[in-house]
């Protein structure tokens, strides 16, 4: 644990942050992340601007899952129950890592504005209640998260992006959980069409929120471009075509998309770079 002052540890948004981060415990994660986003919108908490900031931590894990290679994950079918519950397990998977990609936000870029600690800390919140709700269900199923494997692939563009806080927004919320946003309704209508309704329910919810997660990335983006005086729209194509080509696949939701502050011509640059 970093050396910070037991005053400043308890009153910083982003000291807590990185303890947060560092949990192996699912529901402990949980309950931390709950606890101190309550305590930031209740006015208890400030940003502590000359953190340091430890470069190459890792965010802590559970024992299980195992984290193997993506393409050692057995295939997936919604038609066995097994199966559904593997889907399941991999949604809690992406949600357990988007409290870690949360907190990883606050922690590690300590000179934003006040709003961007508010954005990040209530979507730590979200994630928290979106993996509790999957969890719960894997439960009622006789699973939960840890009954199968899972892959580290969210987590390395985390990783990647540490250096700085406009590639990060360009690339985890922006790219990668954008993917999401195209991804679930059809999933969602899946989960329908076998009678999957709960598992429906929380991914709507899911979907739902996640389009107010990537419109956070979009404005922080944005903003970074405008404090630089660089263009955004080449900025993104540039980090694109350097960290995620191979990562931009069709078909797009465009108007979940549109909602999450993407622009037209991003839209028409990403139709063709994956073409
Ligand atoms: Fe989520």
């Amino acid at each position: 644990m970093q050396d910070n002052t037991a005053t400043n540890f308890k009153n910083s948004i982003n000291a807590r942050a990185y303890h947060c981060l560092l949990l192996e415990s699912p529901q402990e994660k949980v309950a931390q992340s709950l606890k101190l986003r309550e305590e930031w919108t209740n006015g208890l908490l400030s940003v502590e601007r000359d953190l340091e900031i430890i470069d190459n931590c890792d965010a802590g894990w559970p024992e299980k899952p195992e984290l193997v290679a993506f393409n050692r994950l057995p295939k997936r079918t919604v038609g066995s129950l097994k199966g559904h519950a593997s889907m399941m397990h991999s949604f809690a998977h992406i949600e357990f890592n988007a409290i870690n990609i949360a907190w990883d936000a606050v922690y590690r870029f300590p000179d934003m504005p006040e709003e961007y600690y508010d954005d990040w800390s209530r979507i730590a919140q979200e994630e928290a209640y979106h993996f509790t709700l999957i969890n719960d269900y894997l439960k009622s199923l006789d699973y939960e998260y840890g009954s199968f494997d899972a892959h580290k692939g969210l987590w390395e563009m985390v990783e990647e992006t540490r250096y700085d806080v406009l590639v990060r927004m360009a690339l985890v919320p922006r790219v990668l959980e954008a993917r999401g946003l195209d991804v679930t309704p059809n999933i969602i209508q899946k989960f329908k069409h076998h009678g999957h309704h709960e598992a429906a329910e929380i991914l709507s919810i899911i979907y739902r929120d996640e389009i107010g997660h990537v419109e956070v990335g979009t404005r922080w983006f944005n903003y970074m471009c405008n404090k630089r005086e660089i263009d955004a729209h080449q900025t993104f194509v540039d980090l694109i075509e350097r960290y995620a080509v191979d990562k931009i696949r069709q078909p797009f939701n465009e108007v979940a998309r549109m909602k999450a502050g993407f622009s037209a011509r991003e839209m028409e640059y990403l139709n063709q770079c994956s073409k």
